[in-house]
């Protein structure tokens, strides 16, 4: 696989999947935590829209964004998933440097024992980002600016990509350079499910500009199972052309009463995923719903 893409993506060895803090603080990569029995589901946390800021007390609609996180790093702690992912809007708006200080701060006791692999929203700087989380590995990809992470667990793989396009200004693109590195990557790739995570969503309101391409590509692609997305702060499931679309509740703030605050406590094998919500504010009737659904073949 290495060898085909290396050839036709300007492929940069700069990013670690395994994460590593400005304290020198290096994750354990996925292959290490994922224990003797390869069959057992991969368990991951599955986060979205931090919306960190420089201040602490930032608060909007009645949430504390720091706090939330605080909350929900207290609970993986008591039963550590494999990895964790957070799905872009880390910061609360602009993505000042300040935001990833406390990111980082906040994250260190998952990615002292964890991988934690972040991708980049509309309310993020790709640029303070990157400065404040020092990465270097080969499961990371730069295309034409655009950062991604692929990541092997288990039975599946877990492909973040970079939808951030303008910084604190609602939509989101991959770009032709991201696809076209996508459709060379999936036709390499084995035949193993695959996740994608990013940002945006498909289709509906403040979706990828280029949404529409990208389903264009991946329908006919048996081995992508599910999108897994951000952005709209909700937690729901819906299924476009057998692929299913996971939305990610936030863990900053709700934009609705109906909605919870909190994450989704992912198991995920060949065959299907299991998907648990944990809210810690906002709407928490559905709290510990677990969904599972069973991936197209
Ligand atoms: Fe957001």
């Amino acid at each position: 696989m290495s060898n085909i893409a290396q050839q036709s993506l300007n492929r940069r060895q700069f990013l670690k999947s395994a994460m590593a803090l400005a304290g020198g603080v290096v994750t354990l990569g996925p292959t290490q935590v994922l224990g003797a029995n390869r069959w057992e589901p991969a368990h991951w946390a599955f986060l979205s829209d931090t919306h960190i800021s420089a201040n602490p007390d930032n608060h909007y609609r009645g949430f504390y964004p720091y706090q939330n996180l605080q909350e929900v790093t207290g609970q993986l702690g008591s039963g550590l998933p494999d990895g964790l992912v957070v799905t872009g809007d880390l910061a609360r708006l602009k993505g000042h440097k300040g935001d990833y200080w406390n990111l980082q701060k906040l994250l260190t006791p998952i990615a002292e024992q964890r991988p934690v692999h972040l991708a980049t929203g509309n309310h993020d700087n790709r640029e303070n980002f990157l400065n404040a989380f020092t990465h270097s590995g080969e499961r990371d990809w730069l295309v034409d600016g655009k950062r991604i992470v692929t990541v092997k667990t288990g039975q599946v793989m877990l492909i973040l990509l970079d939808s951030l396009l303008f910084v604190d200004l609602p939509w989101g693109r991959l770009g032709r350079s991201q696809l076209a590195w996508l459709r060379t990557y999936l036709n390499a790739l084995d035949d193993i499910p695959t996740i994608l995570c990013l940002h945006h969503p498909i289709k509906g309101r403040g979706a990828l500009l280029d949404g529409q391409r990208l389903l264009n590509l991946i329908r006919p692609i048996a081995k992508v199972k599910a999108v897994v997305h951000g952005h709209s702060h909700e937690f729901a499931f819906r299924e476009t052309d057998g692929i299913h679309v996971i939305s990610l509740p936030a863990t900053g703030y709700n934009q609705n009463n109906a909605e919870p605050v909190g994450w989704v406590d992912a198991h995920l094998t060949g065959e299907y995923g299991v998907f648990t919500l944990r809210a810690v504010g906002g709407n928490t009737r559905l709290n510990n719903h677990t969904e599972q659904h069973r991936w197209r073949t």
